[in-house]
């Protein structure tokens, strides 16, 4: 399948009809800590405003058009990070689900969670339950964000359940397929994932939608996550517009 291309310039415009605007799309957001060094500021500071562009970015991708924004907030190694710094992260993210919430709800975005997110601390499972039930009739964006999540983690308990299912005569393991895979991984009901943004420059997976990412349009932009903007969204979806997705096929 070929698709037509289209400018930056008419991405950037909020999107029309006759573009190829993805319906998945999904962001590593890398270069908090290298945002706040160059400043000699902490890495508290390049957190704070990865904030700042995480709300840009929702608001951008819902006037683009884009149906499905799923962001990799907090992986299942990043608790390898120093303690302080966890801690601020989560405290962070309690902080936006509480400051955005009512903004959320009010322009049509629905929260969802994929990962093993009942891990956290428990007052913050419940304000993201929360918040997933009072979105739950939203259908203009969906947010996703990743926490504690890993593709091979979440490979593994997909596993686990199937065996488990099949163990006790629930499924038969030759009916297994792609979809009866993917009706079990945690992005289950999401269109498939159609464009991989990565900032920072760095060009890597780490472990994010290894699966869904099997046909996806990979695009590494050298912008450091706090600095990104509507412009370097709209940028990237020009650049999924013009890339040529043949699924395997001529
Ligand atoms: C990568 O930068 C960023 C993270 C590990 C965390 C991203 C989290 C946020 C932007 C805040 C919470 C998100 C939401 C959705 C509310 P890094 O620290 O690895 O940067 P570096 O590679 O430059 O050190």
């Amino acid at each position: 399948m070929s698709v037509t291309p289209i400018s930056s310039a008419s991405a950037a415009g909020g999107g029309g009809p006759d573009l190829p605007v993805p319906r998945h799309v999904a962001i590593i957001m890398d270069g908090n800590g290298r945002w706040a060094k160059k400043r000699r500021l902490p890495r508290f500071a390049g957190h704070k405003q990865g904030i700042a562009a995480v709300n840009r970015t929702v608001r951008a991708a819902g006037d683009l058009g884009v149906e499905v924004l799923t962001l990799y907030a907090f992986s299942s190694e990043n608790w390898r990070r120093p303690a302080a710094e966890i801690a601020d992260l989560m405290g962070l993210l309690r902080h936006y689900i509480r400051a955005e919430l009512d903004e959320l709800a009010r322009e049509g975005v629905r929260l969802r969670i994929i990962g093993d997110y009942r891990k956290l601390e428990p007052d913050l499972v419940a304000l993201l339950d929360h918040a997933i039930e009072r979105t739950a009739g939203n259908d203009r964006l969906t947010l996703a964000i990743a926490l504690n999540y890993g593709a091979q983690d979440e490979l593994l308990r997909v596993t686990r359940r199937l065996m488990r299912e099949a163990r006790a005569g629930e499924f038969d393991p030759d009916a297994l397929d792609d979809a009866a895979f993917e009706a079990r991984l945690d992005t289950s009901g999401l269109p498939r994932l159609d464009l991989l943004i990565r900032t920072s420059g760095e060009q890597r997976l780490s472990n994010f939608l290894l699966w869904q990412a099997a046909y996806a349009e990979l695009v590494f932009v050298d912008t450091l996550w706090p600095d990104f903007d509507r412009a370097h969204l709209a940028a990237a979806i020009a650049v999924f517009g013009q890339r040529e997705r043949r699924y395997g096929g001529l």
